[in-house]
């Protein structure tokens, strides 16, 4: 077995930037090597309880044993990547989806969040017509163009009500003109959302229902709502991505629990427990496009992997699960007895934001609105150290401040128990 030294070298050597995406990149010398339901491992053989979940996809645990097989069972069936024509796996996958989220009345299958936020982006433009598009600081929607602003800016300036931020890009390489049709804005603020819809040829807001980005930042009341009406006003497509929030709050995505029917929306992660799967899907007449037949107005959904039998073999599976009588209520029952543990052991030193199973411990003195809220009054430095603190104890929270902690099915009461009774220990020392 290689140390991790070696393994890390390796990847420095062979590897742009040593990682395979730069979100994944911590400067801890930690290499997991083998992770099972709740645990990880590392090469040096030490164990960790996982709160991160690879970014909140594992919401049964790793390599859950009905999700294994299922995908064992799809090879030993020969199901293949054919490329040619229909599956009765990725009909059966179709289905299965559109019965557990009322609001799709079609879907398209992709293999990530950020194929499936662009060809959403696109077929906005192309049912609307126009071209600019709409998004908060502090959501993450994928890192193409058409989204790539930075997720937490520093240097983002004062509040700005209504009115728009200085595109901050993500990344180098986004062309000038693509950034002039981007407009930015805070969460929560739907006289800035109104300004842009007024000022320029608005195809589609895109929007986290939940900012589960910058940890867990959930809507005021009336904001959905606001957004909806806005939207139907100005002709403006809603988006509502919910890769992170869908699946993992509810069966039918945080669009059944806030009552708000976006146009589109947009899911992957837990849909398929860590296996790459994700989907577009709402209203007929917009997803209809990817099958009109007047090719000017046609919408090209395409990939050589879209409907790979594997994922589609797990997100079946995973599926089948969470349809299961009682799945939500066990989730939600482990996750509240962390967040009641957790408060406990915080008193006024910190609040927890949490969505069902997504969970955040902001060290300030209230559940943020927005960026600019989390910029102005969580204590960074103190949750970095709380981080590699947990993570030197045995509790793997991803180590940057604000990221969302994410409870798993695989978490036992017990587990939650001896997270707490490290939380604690950990907090007494800090
Ligand atoms: C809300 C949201 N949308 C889109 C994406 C992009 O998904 P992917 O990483 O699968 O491309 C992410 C990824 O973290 C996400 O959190």
């Amino acid at each position: 077995m290689n140390t991790t030294q070696q393994i890390i070298e390796k990847s420095n050597r062979y590897i742009a930037g040593g990682v395979v995406s730069l979100n994944r990149k911590t400067d801890l010398p930690i290499v997991f090597v083998k992770a099972q339901g709740s645990r990880l491992k590392d090469a040096e053989g030490k164990e960790y309880l996982d709160y991160h979940a690879a970014f909140a996809p594992h919401l049964l645990g790793h390599n859950h044993p009905k999700i294994n097989a299922a995908v064992a069972h799809a090879m030993e069936e020969c199901w293949s990547l054919v490329g040619s024509g229909t599956t009765p796996w990725e009909a059966r996958l179709a289905e299965l989806l559109c019965d557990s989220v009322p609001n799709l009345d079609l879907v398209q299958i992709f293999n990530s969040g950020s194929e499936a936020t662009a060809n959403a982006i696109r077929l906005a433009r192309a049912f609307t017509g126009k071209d600019h598009v709409v998004m908060p600081i502090g959501g993450y929607n994928g890192w193409h163009d058409e989204v790539g602003r930075a997720v937490m800016p520093i240097n983002v300036g004062s509040r700005v009500s209504a009115g728009e931020y200085p595109f901050i890009p993500i990344s180098a390489g986004i062309p000038e003109s693509t950034k002039q049709r981007l407009h930015i804005v805070n969460f929560n603020d739907l006289e800035s959302v109104e300004a842009m819809f007024k000022k320029y040829p608005v195809a589609c807001l895109i929007t986290e229902p939940v900012l589960q980005n910058i940890g867990v930042v959930p809507p005021a009341p009336g904001y959905l709502e606001g957004l909806r009406a806005l939207c139907d006003v100005h002709g403006v497509v809603l988006i509502f991505d919910e890769v992170k929030t869908g699946f993992r709050c509810a069966l039918s995505g945080y669009q059944s629990i806030c009552g708000v029917k976006p146009d589109l929306s947009v899911f992957g992660k837990a849909v398929a427990n860590g296996w790459p799967l994700a989907l577009i899907g709402g209203k007929r007449e917009i997803m209809e496009l990817f099958a009109e037949t007047d090719l000017r107005k046609r919408v090209l959904v395409a990939g050589t992997y879209n409907g790979h039998p594997a994922s589609v073999a797990a997100a079946i599976a995973t599926l089948e699960i969470l349809r299961t009588e009682g799945f939500y209520q066990d989730l939600e029952s482990r996750s509240a007895r962390l967040h009641r543990g957790l408060t406990d052991i915080f008193g006024n030193r910190a609040v927890i934001s949490r969505n069902g199973s997504a969970f955040c411990a902001y060290f300030m003195n209230h559940i943020p609105c927005d960026w600019h809220d989390v910029l102005e009054n969580h204590d960074f430095d103190f949750d970095k150290r709380y981080r590699l603190a947990l993570i030197k104890c045995g509790i793997y929270h991803f180590p940057l401040p604000c990221k969302q902690g994410s409870v798993s099915a695989a978490h036992t009461d017990s587990d939650i128990d001896r997270t707490l009774e490290l939380t604690r220990e950990v907090m007494a020392t800090l």
